[in-house]
């Protein structure tokens, strides 16, 4: 019996402003003949207003259906249904409540317990599979329970929002042309829910290493901070440091791993997979994967180059797009593959 966790709505929220490569050589010693050809990236959005819960919340309204813009598997979706929200994001507004918890109340999921992930460009994997095991854990405990004609022991979830949501020009160094050029704001949302009939997710993997170089690092502002009891520690940098050629290998690498261990726990090949929906970090990274796996790069979204880096928020982002421009049919199979500071990175593989 085929069983598992849907996306049943999907939904991208970017700022208004659009900030040109031109106008980042205004800022730093950079051009657009620099950026081009070694990111793809040719345009970001940087939030002037919107704040993380904005865009967030705007996201989620369109992936429920609430909004239009989104993309619905069959109909819009009452916010009150949703049981959980998490939202994967390394720019919260507030250290609590949690972002999860600040868009629960804009979108009215009243029913929804909440909370944040850290985990970086990561988060849409992280996120989602994290979704999928818990629509499973909840769908196994709901099946004992009945059994033993008792109630459930633990909440009852059948559809979570997963929504990840970015301000990373907060994190940025404006200053540093090595990485200033690679990011933007917005967000991405995606409704998952458990279905007894249908596959949704087929398999997941997600995988730590330790960044024992600090090959992408940015302590929290609040490190700076002495208190009357206390120093503040003298080394705190909160702004986004990376070693761009440490991470690049490591990107590769990881992105290859990940599709391909997440593929195997499905059982499928790459050729299987309609449309792979990648990290949006570079894209010759995205082309060094496909040309790895043998696969034609036309099969991997690219929204890199109007959006540059959103983090966590960028592989649901390129899905949206992918969605809304028709490029996935019902019964298609998709891969989402994401990797970043921690140092974490992932793949997933479903069928929409
Ligand atoms: N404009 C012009 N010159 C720049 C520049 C910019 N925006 N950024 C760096 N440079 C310069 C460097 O100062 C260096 O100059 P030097 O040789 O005089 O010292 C030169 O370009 C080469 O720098 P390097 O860092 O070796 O460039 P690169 O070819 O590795 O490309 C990245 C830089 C960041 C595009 C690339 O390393 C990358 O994409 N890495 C992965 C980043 C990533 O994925 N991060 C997010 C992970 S989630």
């Amino acid at each position: 019996m085929a069983l598992g966790s849907v996306i049943i709505g999907s939904g991208m929220a970017l700022p208004a402003q659009v900030v040109t490569n031109d106008e980042l050589g205004q800022i730093v010693d950079t051009t657009d003949e620099w950026i081009v050809p070694r990111t793809g990236i040719h345009t970001r959005h940087i939030a002037e207003h919107e704040t993380a819960t904005d865009l967030g919340a705007a996201a989620a309204l369109r992936a429920l259906g609430v909004q239009e813009g989104g993309w619905l598997r069959e109909g819009a979706i009452d916010p009150a249904t949703i049981d959980m929200v998490i939202c994967p994001t390394l720019t919260p507004e507030a250290h609590f409540p949690s972002e999860a918890a600040l868009i629960r109340e804009r979108i009215g999921a009243v029913n929804a317990v909440c909370f944040d992930m850290s985990c970086a460009c990561s988060g849409c994997v992280y996120g989602t599979s994290t979704a999928d095991m818990l629509l499973a854990a909840s769908a196994a405990d709901r099946a004992s329970a009945e059994a033993a004609g008792r109630t459930p022991r633990r909440n009852v979830l059948r559809r979570i929002l997963v929504v990840a949501t970015e301000r990373l020009s907060r994190l940025v160094d404006w200053t540093d042309r090595s990485t200033c050029i690679l990011f933007g704001d917005g967000a991405g949302a995606v409704v998952m829910e458990w279905r007894e009939d249908e596959e949704g997710m087929l398999a997941s993997y997600m995988e730590n290493t330790d960044d024992t170089d600090h090959v992408l690092w940015c302590d929290s502002a609040f490190c700076a901070r002495a208190t009357p009891f206390s120093p503040a520690r003298e080394d705190c940098d909160p702004y986004m440091r990376m070693a761009g050629q440490a991470v690049f290998k490591f990107a590769t690498s990881a992105m290859v791993r990940s599709i391909e261990t997440a593929l195997e726990r499905a059982g499928v090949t790459a050729a299987d997979i309609a449309l792979f929906a990648p990290h949006q970090a570079n894209e010759r990274i995205i082309r060094y994967a496909a040309k790895k796996m043998g696969q034609p790069v036309e099969r991997f979204q690219m929204s890199i180059g109007h959006t540059g880096n959103v983090s966590g928020a960028s592989a649901l982002i390129a899905l949206n797009e992918a969605l809304t421009e028709g490029k996935l049919q019902r019964g298609d199979l998709a891969c989402m593959a994401g990797f970043g500071g921690g140092l974490t990175a992932g793949a997933c593989v479903f069928r929409i």
